[in-house]
């Protein structure tokens, strides 16, 4: 069985919409989230795009700041100081990656961690590892949002993570143990991948090679997420060998179409949810 991620994200966004319109009559202000983009790599862009269509979908308010590559990090740190000191700005994401003179880390760092509407920031991070979170990194969230839409059981299974980034390896890893999964998470330097991916009933693979996990890579009956996306002559491919394994797996997500919405979806929940930290003066 295929998990749609625009299928199920048009669900929650229209929820989400209505939600939106109720919190926008009671407190008379618009959630509104503030997109950082440094550069124009063209994969970047079009994922900007795609969340300014998303939130306009649902009635937030968005804000594209696009800044030169060439920018400093001192330049930088000043336009993120105005973000964290506006209070009609209530969420910040700087679409990563960053050009490499800028530290990442410096730059998540620098961001007020009740705006943090990515849940990267090292605050929130550890507020995941402790189970006190409130705003989760957006993939890693989606992702549990899909498996539980399906009645997915996580308890007690095998998941297997392919990839350990900050951003989805070992975010995901971290919430599904939070599931009660016992969890692998495996990597570039991983000795004989195939006979743990094989031991997966949950794989999840964000490695970004077309059809890295081939069919013999993967047990009969699991469920596989595919969190990769490649470009290769043209045309999008996931992680996952999807043809071939359709008929080998319990689930399996499209790619494109099944993370790549989800991640979205999950960043207007978190401006929502930041939204109303803020107003609740939740300290976080
Ligand atoms: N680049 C790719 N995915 C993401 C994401 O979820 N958040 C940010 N800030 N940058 C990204």
């Amino acid at each position: 069985m295929i998990i749609d991620g625009k299928v199920l994200s048009s669900e929650i966004r229209s929820d989400l919409k209505k939600e939106i319109e109720s919190i926008k009559n009671k407190y008379n202000e618009t959630p509104h989230l503030t997109v950082v983009l440094i550069g124009n790599d063209p994969a970047s862009e079009s994922y900007v795009k795609a969340k300014e269509r998303a939130c306009k979908q649902v009635g937030i308010k968005s804000t594209l700041i696009t800044l030169p590559s060439t920018i400093s990090l001192e330049e930088l740190l000043k336009v993120i100081d105005e973000l964290n000191k506006e209070k009609l700005v209530h969420g910040i994401l700087v679409q990563l990656p960053l050009p490499s003179h800028i530290s990442q880390d410096t730059v998540i760092d620098f961001m007020s961690q009740i705006k943090d509407v990515d849940g990267l920031h090292p605050h929130n991070i550890s507020r995941l590892h402790t189970l006190r979170y409130s705003v989760l990194p957006c993939t890693p969230k989606g992702i549990i949002t899909m498996l539980k839409s399906k009645d997915i059981q996580i308890e007690g299974k095998h998941a297997v993570v392919v990839g350990r980034s900050n951003l989805v390896g070992k975010p995901i890893a971290q919430l599904l143990l939070k599931e009660n999964a016992s969890v692998s998470i495996t990597h570039r330097y991983t000795e004989d991948l195939a006979s743990i991916t094989k031991q997966a009933d949950i794989l999840v693979c964000a490695v970004g090679k077309a059809k890295f996990i081939a069919k013999d890579m993967v047990k009969k009956g699991a469920v596989c997420i595919d969190v990769g996306l490649s470009r290769v002559e043209g045309k999008l491919y996931g992680d996952f060998d999807f043809d071939n394994l359709l008929d080998h797996v319990s689930y399996i997500s499209k790619a494109p179409g099944g993370v790549g919405p989800m991640t979205i979806t999950s960043l207007l929940e978190n401006t929502v949810e930041c939204f109303l930290n803020q107003k609740k003066d939740i300290k976080l």
